[in-house]
């Protein structure tokens, strides 16, 4: 039997690590198989795509360049940790997936389509079961973050048009992605995600 495909989304700082941390003891204590992982990253090479990716200095990156290197490092992920661990009926719990690159490249960026063709190649039919989204102003989520990294830097009006493209989603894929407020307390978003665990895993 597969198991549980879990995916967090959301602006930077809107709370998805913190939030999957505590998700962790949720499972854990229940006795699940759980693997706990990221994007960009996840495995060994593509920890190495995201430190390309992410670089301070590589302010030259071509847009295409990041959309394709979002899509190689999802590509050995899925196939190295995603897809094993799913076959072998593990939850995977994932902070960020394809909904980035759709909203970061495909909107943010302005590639459109083709960012879904590159990724369709890249995730061979592993979409999350459900994704949790991180709701929250990006000029706070933005606010919350010590150290910034290539695109947290980049300008607000970037991170809106990425954020409008989530609410987009949301709307177009409401039977996958639950939205979440989370400019709430800690406490308040693990009791709402918790909730909605229990009802998914019944
Ligand atoms: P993300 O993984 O989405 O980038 P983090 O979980 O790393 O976000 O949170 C960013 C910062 O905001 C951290 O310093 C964290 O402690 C803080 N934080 C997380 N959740 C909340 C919350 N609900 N309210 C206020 N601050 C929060
Ligand atoms: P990270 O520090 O992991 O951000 P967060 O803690 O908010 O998850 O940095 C990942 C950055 O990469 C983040 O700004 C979103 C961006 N990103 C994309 O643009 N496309 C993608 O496909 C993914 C997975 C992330």
């Amino acid at each position: 039997m597969r198991g549980y495909f879990i995916t967090f989304e959301g602006p930077d700082g809107s709370g998805k690590s913190t939030q999957i941390k505590l998700i962790k003891e949720y499972f854990e204590k229940k006795g699940f198989d759980l693997i706990i992982t990221r994007e960009p990253g996840g495995t060994r090479i593509s920890e190495k795509i995201r430190d390309i990716i992410l670089d301070n200095e590589h302010t030259e990156m071509d847009y295409i360049a990041e959309a394709l290197l979002y899509a190689a490092a999802r590509a050995q992920h899925v196939s190295q940790l995603i897809k094993p661990a799913l076959e072998e009926g593990k939850v995977v719990i994932c902070d960020r997936f394809v909904d980035s690159s759709f909203v970061y490249q495909g909107e943010g960026r302005g590639l459109g389509k083709c960012v879904k063709e590159i990724n369709d190649i890249a995730i061979r039919g592993f979409m999350p079961d459900v994704t949790f989204l991180f709701k929250i102003d990006p000029e706070i989520g933005n606010m919350r973050i010590k150290n910034k990294n290539r695109l947290d830097m980049e300008k607000i009006d970037y991170h809106r048009i990425v954020y409008n493209a989530y609410l987009k989603l949301e709307k177009e894929y409401p039977d996958r992605i639950k939205g979440i407020d989370a400019g709430r307390s800690i406490d308040e978003i693990h009791e709402e995600i918790k909730e909605y665990l229990e009802k998914l895993l019944k």
